[in-house]
């Protein structure tokens, strides 16, 4: 059996944990395939015991498709154990970093109708030059009232590699099928 990792981006730093995170479920002894979530259909459900989902949030908001996704397999992902983990900027802020205290993940959690076995909030990227003007100066306004990064010659990656570390082996105990 194999753990199934949909993700759903569109800078690209979610599809860079999901990729991480099947490298260290690898490294746990366990085969997994990741997947954009994005047109996602067809999904061969009895191939995997474990499944997670992540995903980023921009202007509030997971992308719609996720929570389509979600009501579409909701009985599918209800069956067997699973992990969500959201990406984002405010998450950096260690208060703002866990599913209680991360208002995105919270509100998401207490709205949706999976109910994942186990959650993880990420802090994200931010990435300036890669932005179109009008992203970019909205992101500056967040960034300098929450007293962050407003240089946009900048990339910075606030991601806690360790944490995706921690999260691929909390997960995999979810499932008996790991190496000791
Ligand atoms: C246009 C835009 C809007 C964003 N809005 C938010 C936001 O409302 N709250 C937040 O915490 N992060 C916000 N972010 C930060 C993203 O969540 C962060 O860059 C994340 O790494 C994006 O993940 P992705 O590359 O997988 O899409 C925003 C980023 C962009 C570019």
């Amino acid at each position: 059996m194999k753990t199934l990792i949909l993700y759903s981006t569109r800078e690209g730093q979610t599809r860079e944990i999901a990729t991480r995170l099947g490298t260290e479920l690898q490294a746990l002894g366990r085969e997994s395939d990741v997947l954009n979530l994005h047109g996602c259909d067809d999904i061969p459900w009895g191939e995997y015991d474990l499944v997670v989902i992540g995903a980023s949030i921009h202007y509030g908001h997971f992308n719609r498709s996720v929570n389509q996704f979600i009501a579409k397999y909701q009985q599918q992902l209800n069956k067997v154990p699973s992990a969500f983990f959201s990406v984002n900027l405010v998450a950096r802020k260690p208060e703002k970093s866990t599913p209680e205290t991360n208002a995105y993940t919270r509100k998401f959690l207490e709205n949706s109708p999976w109910h994942p076995s186990y959650c993880a909030v990420f802090a994200g990227a931010l990435r300036y030059p890669r932005y179109g003007w009008l992203d970019k100066l909205m992101i500056r306004l967040i960034m300098k009232m929450t007293d962050g990064e407003t240089d946009t010659s900048k990339e910075v990656v606030y991601t806690d590699w360790q944490q995706v570390s921690q999260f691929a082996a909390e997960i995999a105990k979810l499932t008996r099928n790991v190496r000791a």
